[in-house]
């Protein structure tokens, strides 16, 4: 029997929501929005055609069915026309223009080349329509980030050509920006659109969504989650983004709307939490107080325009600005009302504990170092629908000094820098800079003095994993069994595209070897992530809205239920965690990988990845946090050293992994590629111990990024200082090719031997390991439990071929061959088959096929390799004749789904052969 439901349909209609409340209106100038039923539309912009589903890297890659774009959105409904004739005319430039996928990884460009206008287009379509609607598109993403030129960050003058033309011939235009996260907005007061929206990256559905909003189904009611200000040079981290080396946080505490707020209200353009509708609601504090401990607020939200719709209060602390120092406004609460009804009114109501309104002491200036402290004065307390309206509605007095909690100090900077702190001025605050407090303890003597107890081997004694799952013997007496090598190999994942889990994913872990299955440990299965299910080797997946918009529709409710069908999706497909969410801080708009992340304040980051956590959990999978912590920067970001101080990374950097932690109770995690001062974040004990498992009680499992480097500190990081990283409890290595076999020559074996390793430390990564499979779907399966199965309703579309997880792999020496005899090769057929390559590199693979059709017949076979396509085989009439192709071909990852694509009928396929040319292993890369 089914214990789940996973209706598509349901899906669909969720992540719908989601789009229409993600899009955020900026400006509707005379009602032109939503556009009026019976209207005829102009559409101008490439992106109509072509639009953005997500942004780039390992977070883009989910393949779909689909993806439904503005324009076919437009064209499915029926209230309105569009202009036909413009419509031929991008058409036909499209043929002549067609889209620039780019090359490679990393390779995609920000945008595509814009159809110029003439003036005589733009007055034909204005004479017969009564809207324009003008489509802009960007993207970016992993290992590119957007760079502050035309095409990337700003408009391109073909563009602004566009804009400007169709600005002064159209009385109502508006503009539409599918985009990843932020972009210069300075063309809305120069060109004076009537509408500005933007609808971010909706996934698969985006159009959807999109044309809800435009007409008007769905009242927008998204706010921004990031400031946007006139300039990328007013954004204070600008200043120190895009260098190699390393990044310095000077701007410290005051990121995003902090900053503004506190500095510079006047380089504003919209302000963060705001967002127009197309109703008007009144907010009026209907109580607000205090008792023991709780500040407790209520508003009633009236809706008095003409159409329902839905609103988010945003309450924000004006803290004193005491010894410590603090911005003008810090968002520490906020709800978004359901659907209210022209006339009618809704009540939300806050709970505030008053520990929220703390600061972090790093350097001791209150006399209380490390600790969350409450210094004395008034926390003025303001509530509104965006950061710079939001007025007073309570105060809560502080007579004395307060401490909340009392820390340690942890991942302190050791390199001299100045930070930014408010000095009041008779016109507000000015910035000055204070010395940041440097590090004062050892942490490696910390750290030695810290270390577990150090069990030893006690030899086989027949328990199986599933003894510790039914409790009949302790996780630590199976994992005494254990010999050095097997606990060596179990801290090692296995990808990307391990048999040992469902194809084309990123990683298996746990039982990654013979002798651990032979201990009954299974391998658990994890996947990109964050925006729906990357799976390389083309089984299709439900492509999810990007961070940036989920984070606009604040609307935490919705993200539950969302990533519940995920959650379904997951285990579907045999995953038991997604590698996401992506919850790293908006730190500056040109970071490439914005558009995974949600905001730029840590509060609605933590409360958004802790509703997609809880709505996985529901059924019983997780998601993992990613990335632990400060990756802020694509560029260089293996080797990025971020120098931040202990402050900053407690109220704003780490905040959000925090909130998820403790709320959500997240059980895996993945640190960055890069350093926190000085040390590589897989190798630090104060994050990945000391924080997170000590301070927060997170009892999962942490995971590298893909191929991470380690340091000891001060040491010159490398891909195999395992010892590092386990000593600092980061569990797993991510990943390798054949874990029992230590390809990247680890030095996990070696540190035991010569003492800077123990066995107890080793033991304790494995125990996590551990922990995280027994809760997760795997165990059910390798206890034969009848897993919890999940029905798919609602999916119309054919899911391409549906992948055979068990497919299994055909080992092949060098030189060796695959017959393919009697496979179907009719027009439009595919056939599938799984290789395991002796190591991944480049190869020399030849078919070797007959035809009897004539000489000039083109008969093209693609090799697709995890359904990307490789190479095309283009075979003639070979008159009856055997005749072999051969083409190269690299294989990144020895274990690969290929599917031969057959474009012509007509060809008889004898074999396939793979001859190593050269090989490669990702420790030399
Ligand atoms: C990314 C991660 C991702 C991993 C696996 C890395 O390149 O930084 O976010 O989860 O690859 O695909």
């Amino acid at each position: 029997m089914s214990h789940y439901m996973l209706d598509w349909n349901q899906y669909r209609a969720l992540a719908r929501t989601a789009i229409a409340e993600g899009a955020v209106l900026l400006r509707n100038e005379h009602d032109t929005l939503p556009i009026k039923a019976g209207s005829t539309v102009s559409v101008f912009g490439r992106n109509q055609f072509a639009y953005y589903k997500s942004g780039t890297g390992s977070g883009g890659m989910v393949n779909v069915t689909h993806v439904t774009t503005p324009l076919d959105a437009l064209q499915r409904c029926d209230e309105i026309r569009l202009n036909g004739e413009l419509l031929q005319v991008y058409e036909a430039w499209l043929e002549e223009n067609p889209f620039d996928k780019g090359t490679g990884w990393a390779g995609e460009p920000w945008s595509q080349k814009e159809m110029p206008v003439s003036d005589e287009i733009v007055l034909q379509a204005a004479a017969k329509s009564d809207l324009a609607l003008i489509m802009i598109g960007r993207t970016a993403g992993e290992d590119r980030d957007n760079s502050a030129d035309p095409g990337s960050y700003l408009l391109t003058d073909t563009e602004r050509d566009m804009l400007h033309k169709v600005c002064r011939a159209f009385e109502k235009t508006v503009v539409v920006l599918n985009v990843g996260n932020i972009i210069d907005m300075q063309w809305v007061s120069e060109f004076h659109p009537s509408a500005v929206l933007y609808a971010w990256q909706g996934g698969m559905e985006g159009g959807e969504g999109l044309v809800d909003v435009l007409t008007g189904k769905v009242a927008p009611s998204g706010k921004l989650a990031d400031t946007i200000a006139q300039s990328i040079d007013d954004y204070p981290s600008t200043a120190n983004f895009g260098y190699e080396d390393k990044a310095i946080y000077q701007e410290d505490i005051y990121v995003g709307y902090r900053y503004f707020e506190t500095f510079a209200k006047d380089k504003v353009l919209y302000p963060f939490g705001f967002g127009l509708s197309y109703t008007t609601f009144q907010t009026e504090v209907a109580q607000a107080s205090e008792s023991d401990g709780l500040i407790e607020i209520s508003f009633k939200v009236t809706n008095i325009g003409s159409v329902p719709g839905k609103e988010v209060v945003q309450i924000y602390v004006e803290k004193p600005q005491g010894l410590l120092g603090n911005p003008a406004r810090s968002l520490i609460a906020f709800a978004k009302t359901s659907t209210i009804e022209a006339g009618e009114s809704e009540v939300l109501t806050y709970s505030i504990p008053v520990g929220d309104l703390a600061c972090y002491d790093d350097g001791g200036v209150t006399g209380n170092k490390s600790c969350y402290v409450l210094e004395s004065g008034t926390y003025r307390i303001y509530a509104g629908t965006d950061v710079r309206s939001a007025t007073p509605c309570f105060e809560y007095q502080v007579d004395a000094l307060r401490v909340i909690s009392r820390l340690s100090e942890n991942m302190a900077p050791v390199t001299a820098f100045t930070r930014m702190k408010p000095v009041s001025s008779e016109t507000g605050y000015t910035v000055t800079y204070e010395e940041v407090p440097l590090r004062t303890v050892n942490s490696e003597a910390r750290r030695l003095a810290e270390r577990p107890e150090n069990r030893e081997y006690t030899g086989d004694k027949g328990y199986t994993l599933a003894d510790v799952y039914h409790q009949k013997v302790s996780l630590d007496a199976f994992l005494d069994q254990l010999t050095d090598d097997d606990l060596a190999c179990m801290v090692r994942g296995e990808g990307m595209n391990s048999p040992k889990v469902t194809p084309g994913t990123a990683g298996a872990f746990g039982g990654v070897s013979d002798r651990l299955n032979a201990f009954g440990i299974p391998a658990a299965c994890c996947s990109d992530g964050p925006s729906g299910i990357r799976m390389d080797c083309g089984t299709t997946a439900f492509s999810m809205p990007n961070g940036t918009l989920l984070a606009c529709t604040f609307n935490l409710a919705l993200m539950e239920d969302l990533y519940e069908m995920t959650g379904m999706e997951l285990r579907k497909n045999r995953i038991d965690t997604l590698l996401g969410p992506g919850m790293n801080i908006h730190r500056n708009p040109l970071n490439g990988r914005n558009f995974e992340y949600f905001s730029e304040d840590p509060l609605l980051t933590g409360k958004m990845a802790a509703a997609q956590l809880k709505g996985m959990h529901r059924v019983g999978v997780t998601g993992t946090l990613k990335h632990f912590c400060a990756n802020n920067q694509e560029f260089h970001r293996h080797d990025l050293n971020s120098i931040v101080s202990e402050r900053a990374l407690r109220e704003i950097y780490l905040k959000g992994f925090e909130i998820a932690v403790k709320e959500a109770g997240a059980y895996a995690i993945m640190t960055t590629y890069g350093a926190v001062n000085g040390v590589w974040t897989a190798g630090l004990y104060d994050q990945n111990t000391r924080i997170l498992r000590d301070e927060w009680g997170f009892q999962g499992v942490v995971m590298t990024d893909w191929w991470a480097k380690i340091n000891d500190e001060g040491g010159a990081p490398s891909r195999n200082n395992t010892a590092a990283m386990i000593r600092a409890q980061n569990d797993l290595y991510m990943v390798v090719e054949q874990p029992d076999a230590n390809p990247m020559d680890d030095n996990t074996s070696s540190s035991l031997a010569d003492g800077s390793l123990t066995r107890g430390e080793l033991l304790r990564c494995a125990a996590n390991v551990c922990r995280f499979i027994m809760r997760s779907p795997v165990m059910e399966r390798a206890l034969g439990v009848k897993e919890r199965s999940v029905e798919v309703v609602g999916l119309d579309e054919v899911n391409d071929e549906e992948l055979d997880f068990d497919m299994p792999y055909q080992p092949i020496v060098d030189g060796g061959q695959i017959s393919l005899e009697n496979i179907d090769t009719s027009t439009g057929s595919s056939h599938v088959f799984a290789v395991a390559l002796e190591e991944p590199g480049k190869y020399e693979v030849t078919i070797t096929a007959r035809s009897s059709a004539g000489e000039l017949a083109q008969m093209p076979v693609t090799l697709l390799q995890n359904n990307v396509p490789s190479t095309i085989f283009t075979f003639n009439g070979t008159d009856g004749q055997w005749v072999s192709l051969t083409r190269e071909v690299f294989f990144f990852n020895k274990h690969a789904y290929l599917k031969l694509f057959f474009g012509l009928s007509g060809l008889e396929i004898r074999d396939i052969t793979f001859k190593q040319l050269q090989p490669f292993h990702m420790k030399d890369a």
